[in-house]
């Protein structure tokens, strides 16, 4: 009796433990195809909301708005955030040092290449004039294509209102900003 009650016990266990893996497996199984289809979702409901976020690109028409009209909506917050692309290369403090560039600090209405201290490309050093922010707009689009020559290794900013922002930010660059166009 003892035995075969022994026995029967043994072979419930083995049961028991074949149920508990099979259980453990088809857990294992749906938390696999689970990842498998919610990884996706979560995916896409990220660059849905970061589509949301992100203003859309600017039309043709907007990319061709004159710069005082863009620097009228232009949000110089914005504009400082973009500049960090220049202090790689260009000093925008008040203590106007040279760097790999001329300093920024007064560059709307300054003298084109101006900066004493600083080797200018033949092409910037000839140019005469002054930055106005026609030409401000028109040389950070594609410094190479307003300046052939330029030593101005920076590719340039295409999105027009981003440039606008930019400028805005430029011109609080000084102790007496100039007046807007
Ligand atoms: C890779 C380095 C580099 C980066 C990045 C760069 N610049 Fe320049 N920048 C220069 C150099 C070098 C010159 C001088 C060009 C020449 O002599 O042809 C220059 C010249 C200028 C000038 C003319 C200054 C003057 O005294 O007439 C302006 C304005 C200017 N940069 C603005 C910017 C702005 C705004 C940014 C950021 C969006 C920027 N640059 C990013 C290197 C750089």
């Amino acid at each position: 009796m003892n035995l075969l009650g022994n026995c029967m016990s043994g072979l419930d266990f083995k049961k028991i433990t074949g149920a508990i893996l099979i259980a453990a497996l088809a857990v294992m199984v749906i938390g696999i195809i689970g990842d498998m289809l919610v990884v996706p979702k979560k995916h896409k409901a990220a660059t849905m909301t970061f589509a949301a976020k992100a203003p859309a690109a600017p039309t043709a028409v907007e990319q061709a708005v004159p710069v005082a009209t863009r620097l009228a909506a232009a949000d110089s917050g914005a504009g400082k955030k973009i500049a960090a692309k220049c202090k790689s290369c260009h000093d925008l403090s008040a203590t106007k040092k040279v760097q790999i560039g001329p300093p920024l600090w007064d560059i709307v209405q300054a003298g084109k290449g101006s900066v004493g201290g600083f080797k200018y490309s033949s092409a910037m050093s000839g140019m005469g004039g002054k930055w106005s922010y026609e030409d401000l707009d028109a040389f950070l689009a594609s410094p190479k294509s307003f300046l052939k020559g330029t030593k101005m290794t920076f590719a340039g900013i295409k999105d027009a209102r981003d440039r606008a922002n930019l400028i805005a930010y430029l011109r609080s660059l000084s102790a007496a900003p100039k007046p807007l166009p």
